[in-house]
């Protein structure tokens, strides 16, 4: 496949992959809202923390398109990383896409050095690693980068703590995100915006 873009025709063909592999991507409504935020904000350099087979990495890679920039993203799982590597191969071709291997943490601490400043980062990985996974990325957001969060309200995150139930790390992952998000406001380092929308989302503006 020749693509310039990342079209309706691929997005279906990974959509039909997730949901045979039980892979849980962003809605494509998700998917569009990232695309644009990434676009209108003139992001270059954008990062993915959890791609799986690369949904979500297509509607990035339109954005990078766009702008003229490019994409690294991050898989630590093998199987998923071969997928997003046979999904996205035209945009790994042409070097607007770049798939790691590996947990995103690791692989950023042994090549951080050459780690170039990052305008967006999309977290959508482990949500018991979002602080350590925003807080392994800081030193690398510029000024005004943005970061999306998915999930950020996922079962139980705003419900009281006898309900949480089989989800009670995960709810406590998010939690502790949360308080990371608020208290680096406290501190004027960065401005929040909260979304309800399906299982939540918060965009972080870095100041
Ligand atoms: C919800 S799925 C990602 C879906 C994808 N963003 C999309 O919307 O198409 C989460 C993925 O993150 C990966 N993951 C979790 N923690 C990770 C980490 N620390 N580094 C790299 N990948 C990670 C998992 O293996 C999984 O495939």
């Amino acid at each position: 496949m020749d693509l310039k873009i990342c079209g309706e025709k691929l997005f279906n063909l990974i959509r039909e992959e997730s949901a045979r592999e039980s892979i849980p991507s962003v809605s494509p409504s998700t998917g569009k809202f990232l695309e644009m935020l990434a676009c209108l904000t003139g992001a270059r350099n954008i990062v993915e923390v959890g791609c799986a087979n690369g949904y979500a990495t297509g509607y990035l890679v339109n954005a990078a398109v766009r702008n003229n920039g490019r994409v690294t993203a991050f898989e630590k799982d093998a199987r998923r990383f071969e997928m997003i590597s046979q999904n996205m191969a035209p945009f790994i071709a042409n070097g607007v896409l770049e798939v790691i291997s590996g947990d995103a943490v690791e692989r950023l601490k042994e090549s951080a050095a050459s780690f170039s400043a990052v305008d967006f980062l999309f977290i959508d990985a482990m949500k018991r690693q979002y602080r350590e996974i925003l807080e392994s990325f800081l030193p690398f957001l510029k000024k005004g980068a943005v970061v999306f969060s998915d999930d950020i309200y996922f079962q139980g995150v705003l419900e009281p703590e006898k309900t949480l139930g089989r989800h009670k790390s995960i709810v406590e992952g998010l939690r502790r995100y949360l308080d990371y998000l608020k208290e680096l406001e406290m501190k004027g380092a960065v401005r929040n915006y909260f979304f309800g929308y399906e299982d939540g989302m918060s965009v972080t503006q870095i100041l």
